[in-house]
């Protein structure tokens, strides 16, 4: 069975204009060059939000200086009329070193990424869900497949992705049995093959194959590359759809889920404020 999220997309849709109400909400996509993979995550920000009542702006910051990239930070977190920040990913090394990503105001930080918000998952105490983790976790909700107990392994211990994610799986209620692993991980496939539910996230243009798949597994792929000028994910999907029992598709599975979720957040944000 292929995992189609346009229904769950739809649904996100739905919740964000009713939670924005009369208010249009703002949020500011940060770029830190004009690369062909930040503009289009910004389209596609753009597109999914002009069916919403999102406002979108959207601000490159090329050839300026670190201090100056703070200071700007700043007065984004200052500026009353915006109600969430993006930044584009991977973030240059000079502004990693300065922390630009906790320069962002928590309340404002609705892609979660600031170390006190991605610190409250640990307690469950968040103020957004982390987009692309909570896409995941929507799917699994969706299709109703049952966690409780099974062996869920992650493939990926990113900060965006496979950290929270776990912690996700781990929670009270998900109760997942979760192993996550990484490219220093020893005999993978020996443990890729006992996932009950597999999720992949590390970036590598159909990485897993079928012989990494226990038949009837659900798999969901979260990775999204480019191969010969198409978009794939970290699954072959071809090959790994013949053993799985449930497998999302890409482009069009937990992407589009990933930024309705983002959306939510600025909907949440600006009601939070006015609140
Ligand atoms: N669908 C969405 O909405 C969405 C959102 C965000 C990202 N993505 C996509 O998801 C993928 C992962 O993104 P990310 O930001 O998490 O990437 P990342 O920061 O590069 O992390 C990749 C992870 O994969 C692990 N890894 C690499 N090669 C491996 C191997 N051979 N075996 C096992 N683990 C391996 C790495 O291990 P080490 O830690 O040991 O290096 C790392 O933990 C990318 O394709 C990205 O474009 C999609």
């Amino acid at each position: 069975m292929i995992l189609e999220t346009k229904k769950i997309c739809n649904r996100l849709r739905d919740d964000i204009v009713a939670l924005a109400g009369r208010k249009s909400p703002l949020l500011c996509c940060v770029g830190f060059s004009e690369d062909g993979s930040t503009l289009s995550y910004f389209r596609s920000i753009e597109r999914a939000a002009n069916k919403t009542k999102i406002r979108v702006r959207k601000e490159i910051l090329k050839d300026i200086s670190v201090h100056d990239t703070v200071s700007f930070m700043e007065t984004l977190n200052r500026d009353g009329d915006i109600n969430g920040i993006v930044i584009s990913r991977p973030i240059p090394l000079p502004l990693q070193k300065a922390g630009i990503k906790n320069i962002i105001d928590p309340a404002k930080d609705v892609d979660c990424i600031t170390d006190e918000n991605l610190g409250g998952l640990i307690t469950g105490n968040v103020l957004y869900t982390p987009p692309t983790p909570g896409a995941v976790m929507e799917i699994i909700k969706e299709f109703n497949i049952e966690t409780t107990g099974r062996n869920v392994v992650v493939l990926g211990r990113s900060d965006v992705v496979g950290k929270p994610l776990a912690l996700l799986l781990l929670r009270k209620g998900v109760d997942a049995t979760v192993t996550v692993c990484h490219s220093k991980t020893r005999y993978l496939i020996s443990l890729t093959r006992t996932a009950d539910i597999l999720i992949t996230a590390v970036g590598r243009p159909q990485f897993l194959k079928c012989n990494m798949v226990k038949p009837g597994t659900i798999v969901i792929d979260v990775g999204i590359n480019v191969k010969d000028g198409r978009v794939v994910g970290d699954v072959d999907f071809e090959d790994v759809k013949r053993v799985a029992g449930m497998i999302t598709p890409t482009p069009g599975g937990v992407g589009p889920v990933t930024t309705h979720i983002l959306l939510l957040n600025v909907a949440k944000a600006a009601k939070r404020k006015a609140d």
